[in-house]
């Protein structure tokens, strides 16, 4: 690779980031610093949700505040390595959402990273937000190649690979550092070329189909309509 193109590499293009992307209710926008209260109260309400799959530092034993931790992402999406959303729903927010390590170079992907607080379980609202960074991330940032690493043992992440069809790819022993130990992950991607319609066509597909074969309409909960739309600024 020449020079000129590692160079290019190392810089987000404007396009890619920031970026605001919209499916219905569910909306991916860029983490703030004027997030941490609602931020800090949702993780708070969510401790015991949130524990066993939160990434930790082998390192050190305090998670560094706030303020530290946002400009620390924005850093690192400036620098075109890491994409650090918050989850909004019906503009209240609702998770989190990052495409992290990024590679460009010969492998061009990334993995993502995801949350939603249990009160806003169930609506489809993690499958939605993956399949918005996916197609961003495969259109707009020129990646080829997407992964989510999911502990065996975390049933309802697993159901959200599943339902957007992530190939499974295998067991990788010890990978990550997660509630506080290493911990072995199945690993799931997907690739460009696995998806030309793109990711959130065919969820939404998806989803019209089950609703189509079932007959009814789940009643108390809003699920994403099939209407989207995408939006960068
Ligand atoms: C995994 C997670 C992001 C899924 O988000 P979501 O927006 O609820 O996703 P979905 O609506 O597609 O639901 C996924 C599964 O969760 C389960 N679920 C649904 N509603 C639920 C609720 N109210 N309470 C608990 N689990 C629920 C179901 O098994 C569902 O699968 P189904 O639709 O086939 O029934 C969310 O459960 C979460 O944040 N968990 C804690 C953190 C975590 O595991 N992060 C991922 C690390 S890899």
């Amino acid at each position: 690779m020449g020079i000129r193109a590692m160079r290019q590499d190392r810089f987000a293009d404007p396009a890619f980031w920031p970026a605001v992307l919209r499916a219905g209710p569910v909306k991916l926008r860029p983490i703030a610093r004027r997030d941490q209260k609602a931020w800090l109260n949702l993780r708070d309400r969510n401790e015991d949700w949130l524990q066993p799959w939160d990434a930790t530092s082998p390192t050190s034993e305090e998670p560094p505040h706030f303020g530290a931790y946002v400009g620390a992402c924005l850093k690192a999406a400036r620098l075109g390595l890491m994409l650090p959303w918050v989850i909004e729903f019906d503009g209240v927010l609702v998770g989190q959402l990052s495409l992290n390590n990024i590679t460009r170079g010969a492998s061009q992907q990334a993995s993502v990273g995801y949350w939603v607080a249990q009160e806003m379980a169930g609506r489809g609202i993690a499958p939605t937000a993956v399949a918005l960074a996916f197609d961003h991330a495969i259109r707009v940032g020129g990646l080829h190649r997407i992964e989510v690493a999911i502990r065996p043992e975390n049933a309802r992440s697993l159901r959200v690979v599943d339902k957007l069809g992530f190939r499974s790819e295998g067991l990788r022993p010890r990978c990550l550092h997660v509630g506080g130990q290493w911990r072995d992950h199945l690993i799931f991607a997907l690739t460009a070329d696995d998806v030309p319609e793109g990711l959130l066509a065919r969820w939404q597909a998806r989803q019209e189909a089950a609703a189509a074969a079932a007959g009814t309409v789940k009643l108390g909960r809003t699920k994403v309509p099939p209407a989207s739309q995408i939006t960068t600024m």
